[in-house]
């Protein structure tokens, strides 16, 4: 029996204060549930409302990518400055400490390796297992135009699916094959198909004109991806325009750990990310971090 010694009668139910109702924070994400939002709180910083999340998934169908040869050494110092980091289970399992408190991204899609024709991806996660690793979302690849489109858009929706049943986010990514034209009417048609089948969140390409009417015409928040290795200042330029014009965030891979000093970079991004600042004062502390931290191996 619970002690109810000293216990008070005296009670104050705040008559006089009403009910709040909070509403959620993330475009789009109102009418989730519980858990879905929570799961979308973990990858997104409610303070600022964006996400700086880590891809670190590219060995899914490359291999030991440059700078991803020891995850166990590069990638483990880059882990507190991060909200989310987005992989494959294999990496989940074998080199993340579980310790680690943020959200995570499972990379839910895959099949073809480099050596194949790309598009022609299946699901390749059982929504028990992302449960299991107490994953926040689930990554599928979306090829738009693309040899397999139809058979993509099916794994997103059967994800989604999935994920509806039991409160896990489905991030849609928006790949472009090699021929693909990457312009903004392009991104506006594959991140609208990907929200309106059901995406919670999607991830595109930043593209130099027109981006804030991909933003704008996506009901659900995007996330930048970060693309081939660019110059620091460069990378640092895209992620505060991309932010500037309606992105929730950014998720870069190549841009961050294959930086000269990876755990500077990820400081300076998450700067622009979540204060907006301007590329330039981003990229000074950029190179006086990179001094401070010289030593650790990039
Ligand atoms: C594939 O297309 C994946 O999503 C990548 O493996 C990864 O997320 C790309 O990241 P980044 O282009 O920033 O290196």
């Amino acid at each position: 029996m619970a002690d109810i010694e000293g216990a008070k009668d005296t009670k104050d139910f705040y008559l006089d204060v009403p009910f709040e109702n909070q509403a959620f924070f993330l475009r789009g994400s109102g009418a989730l549930d519980w858990g879905m939002q929570n799961r979308l709180a973990r990858i997104f910083n409610p303070a600022s409302g964006r996400t700086v999340m880590l891809a670190i998934d590219h060995g899914y169908f490359q291999g030991p990518t440059t700078g991803l040869e020891r995850v166990d050494v590069s990638i483990l110092p880059l882990l507190p400055h991060t909200n989310a980091l987005m992989l494959t289970r294999g990496i989940l399992r074998t080199t993340i400490p579980s310790t680690f408190s943020q959200g995570i991204v499972l990379r839910a899609s895959g099949g073809p390796s480099i050596l194949k024709e790309l598009s022609n991806e299946q699901i390749a996660l059982d929504i028990d297992d992302a449960i299991r690793l107490n994953a926040c979302a689930m990554a599928v690849q979306v090829f738009i135009g693309g040899e397999f489109e139809t058979q993509s858009i099916h794994n997103l929706t059967r994800l989604v699916d999935a994920g509806l049943r039991y409160g896990v986010i489905t991030l849609g990514v928006t790949a472009v094959g090699k021929t693909m034209v990457r312009d903004a009417k392009y991104f506006r048609l594959a991140c609208r198909i990907c929200a309106e089948l059901g995406a919670q969140i999607v991830k595109t390409y930043y593209v130099p004109e027109g981006f804030e009417t991909i933003t704008a015409s996506c009901p659900v928040p995007v996330v930048m991806a970060g693309g081939k290795k660019l110059p620091e200042l460069e990378a640092l330029t895209m992620a505060y325009r991309a932010v500037s014009e309606g992105a929730a965030g950014v998720d870069m891979g190549r841009n961050i750990f294959q930086a000269d000093a990876p755990v500077a970079m990820i400081q300076a991004v998450g700067k622009v990310v979540h204060e907006l600042m301007k590329p330039e004062p981003a990229y000074d502390l950029y190179q006086t971090l990179k001094h401070e931290t010289a030593g650790v191996r990039s």
